[in-house]
């Protein structure tokens, strides 16, 4: 397969990424087969996405046009043979269950062409395990959105060890032209790049909390308003460029020591999901939520 025949895209799963996932390659003129388990979750999805699209509206990123041209380029399958036995490739974002992924892939291989591409979403379970079940397994790969898929730049593409050079070399090309901005991975690891950065982060700024340094907010702020603005820019590797080696060798001598090291969650984080307190989704988690703030990150 090369880039310039990717012509139409299979999207399995219409839930939290799917539907923005569809969207997305919509909006970049690509005609998308929405598959999902049964017509209820293809509406749902379908909702999702004119909710998103209402407000890509409000903030002048597309036109009325633009919008019905949007809604005309995706349809909706429940059946994997009539939806993807025409794409060229496909994105699945289901169940986070290895079991469950290789199921799906396996008989999706039935119906596609030899040639398309096969790409899953996965938060971080192994390429290499999903595609052991494949017959041809140099078509598949990661590539990993991040929430929300229509809102956030990065798709990390992380290859298995049977994928192929060409396999990336396209799925980077296309996630280019939909205006992502793809990160390859030279190999797979367990919460590929991001998730490795993102959870030792927060397991330091819970562990501050916990440990009665400093409240929520305050702990969000210093982020915000330091490490934020200067990793949006530079990220953290360049940063320590910036501010000298030196220097980040002396600090890392006495704290790294005193940052925490639990391999088992947050006591907070574990309490808080046991008794329900799930966050934005449940109305209350280190913070209480109302509904105008979850509109915050649009
Ligand atoms: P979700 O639960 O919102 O949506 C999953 C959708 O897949 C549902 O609509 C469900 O009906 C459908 N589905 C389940 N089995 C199916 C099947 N056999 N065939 C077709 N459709 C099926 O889940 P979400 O959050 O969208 O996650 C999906 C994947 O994306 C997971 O692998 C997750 O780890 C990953 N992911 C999630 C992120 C997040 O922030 N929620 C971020 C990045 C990746």
């Amino acid at each position: 397969m090369k880039f310039e025949d990717v012509k139409i895209i299979g999207n399995i799963g219409a839930g939290t990424m799917g539907h923005a996932t569809a969207m997305q390659f919509a909006i970049a003129g690509y005609p998308v087969h929405m598959i999902d388990q049964n017509d209820a979750a293809l509406q749902h999805g379908l909702d999702l996405i004119k909710a998103d699209l209402k407000t890509l509206h409000e903030s002048n990123y597309l036109t009325d046009e633009e919008v019905k041209q949007v809604l005309e380029r995706i349809s909706t399958f429940t059946s994997y043979k009539e939806g993807l036995k025409d794409a060229d490739f496909i994105i699945e974002s289901i169940v986070e269950n290895l079991k469950i992924k290789q199921t799906v892939w396996t008989e999706v291989e039935v119906y596609v062409s030899d040639e398309t591409i096969l790409a899953t979403n996965t938060s971080g379970l192994s390429p290499t395990e999903i595609q052991s079940v494949l017959k041809n397994k140099d078509r598949f790969l990661v590539a990993h959105f991040w929430n929300p898929a229509h809102l956030m730049p990065l798709v990390e593409i992380v290859p298995g060890k049977e994928t192929s050079d060409s396999t990336i070399k396209l799925t980077y090309q296309l996630m280019k032209k939909i205006g992502k901005h793809p990160a390859a991975l030279k190999k797979e690891s367990l919460g590929f790049v991001g998730n490795r950065i993102q959870l030792a982060v927060i397991r330091e700024a819970l562990h501050i909390v916990e440990e009665g340094i400093a409240d929520p907010q305050t702990v969000d702020d210093i982020v915000k308003y330091s490490l934020g603005r200067r990793w949006s820019i530079l990220g953290p590797i360049m940063s320590a460029d910036l501010g000298g080696l030196d220097v980040f060798n002396n600090i890392s001598s006495y704290l790294l020591k005193d940052l925490d090291n639990d391999t088992e969650a947050n006591k907070t984080l574990s309490e808080n999901a046991k008794n329900g307190n799930l966050g934005m989704k449940t109305g209350k988690g280190y913070y209480d939520w109302d509904k105008e703030k979850t509109n915050y990150i649009v």
